[in-house]
């Protein structure tokens, strides 16, 4: 592991660099408050009424048990592509969906300033480094994969909900020194604030870890409108659940990952731990949101097809969520109460 306890930002001393968080919703303002509090110089670009929010009071953090961490004031917010002037590090925290939107508001800024780029992702689902690459080629991008759950309490105000283990590592061949030395910063951070936290060599092992557990709880939770112990209480439902994760297990041997291991017991173990929670995937249907099942279950069923591998129940999911996603739900005063039941 490649953390230096010592290592204190002093923002304007030279081992500063100006890093812009992009999309910094629940996850993002968590990491924002956490390396903005260890010393790093950071910048958001952020919805309203957030940004507003965190100009005027600064961002406030909360625990999980409700203890008010105080609010950072040291947090600067801005508006692409304007704040990647001196950019040395980018972090994008948009939902996986919103990644090549975000990637195209960026380019025409990261193509006139220092090259080669670093992008940091801090995200879930399958892919999303082929997409910076298509756009910048010479990046290095650095993957983040995090148990830690956030989420956004009003403007400005975001909970730490869940603490779990983080991953880091370099997703690139010919990674920028700089990667280095923005992950030894991110390390620091997160062990100053008691957090577990790793870099790895391997980073792709645990995005396809983190992509089987959510394969096997989000759509199932999501369809059946269930916290995630209810899939392991149910038979009917956690053999759906097996199912896509045999599948997907398949489709990551197929790739080179995981190797004579199988996501189940892991998933299992996650949906005790996590029993109460309702996924990110229910609650974005609940807000009427788009969710990430194109990069989840999508990016199985289409590894799939590609390399021969049949995957009908991951393929059933994409179909039905998106389904939901899209049907016009009636209200109650539009439900048929003449007393039928056809
Ligand atoms: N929250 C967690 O606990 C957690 C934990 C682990 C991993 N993750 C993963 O982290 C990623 C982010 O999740 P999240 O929960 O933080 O999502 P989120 O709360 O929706 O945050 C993303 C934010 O980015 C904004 N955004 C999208 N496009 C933008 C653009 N072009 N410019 C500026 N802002 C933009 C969104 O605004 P709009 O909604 O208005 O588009 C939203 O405020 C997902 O892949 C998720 O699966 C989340």
């Amino acid at each position: 592991m490649l953390v230096n306890l010592n290592v204190t930002m002093v923002p304007g001393s030279s081992n500063s660099f100006k890093m812009v968080i992009a999309g910094a919703g629940s996850i993002g303002s968590l990491f924002a408050w956490i390396l903005a509090k260890n010393g790093l110089d950071v910048t958001v670009v952020a919805r309203e009424p957030h940004s507003n929010a965190i100009m005027s009071h600064g961002l406030v953090l909360q625990d999980r048990d409700g203890v008010n961490q105080g609010a950072l004031k040291n947090i600067t917010c801005g508006t692409l592509p304007e704040v990647l002037k001196n950019c040395s590090v980018l972090m994008i925290s948009v939902k996986v969906h919103d990644l090549e939107a975000i990637l195209q508001e960026i380019e025409p800024a990261f193509i006139t300033s220092q090259d080669p780029p670093v992008i940091v992702l801090l995200q879930n689902g399958l892919g999303n480094e082929r997409m910076v690459e298509r756009y910048y080629p010479g990046a290095t991008v650095v993957r983040i994969v995090t148990s830690n759950g956030a989420m956004l309490a009003s403007p400005g105000h975001v909970v730490h909900a869940g603490r779990g283990n983080t991953f880091i590592g370099i997703s690139s061949k010919d990674p920028s020194p700089l990667a280095s030395t923005f992950i030894e910063q991110f390390c620091t951070a997160l062990y100053a604030r008691d957090l577990h936290v790793q870099e790895t060599s391997s980073i792709q092992e645990h995005v396809w870890k983190k992509v089987i557990i959510n394969i096997g709880i989000n759509a199932v939770g999501a369809i059946f409108q269930v916290p995630n112990g209810k899939i392991l209480e149910n038979q009917h439902l956690l053999h759906v659940s097996r199912e896509l994760v045999k599948e997907a297990t398949e489709v990551a041997h197929q790739q080179g990952y995981l190797s004579g291991r199988d996501g189940w017991g892991v998933t299992k173990r996650v949906m005790q731990t996590t029993a109460k929670n309702r996924n990110s995937m229910l609650q974005d249907l609940d807000k009427g949101k788009k969710t990430e099942i194109d990069f989840i279950n999508g990016a199985i069923s289409s590894i799939g097809r590609e390399t021969g591998i049949s995957t009908p129940w991951n393929d059933a999911m994409v179909e039905l969520i998106h389904g939901f996603e899209t049907i016009d739900h009636p209200r109650d005063q539009d439900h048929d109460t003449s007393g039928r039941t056809h």
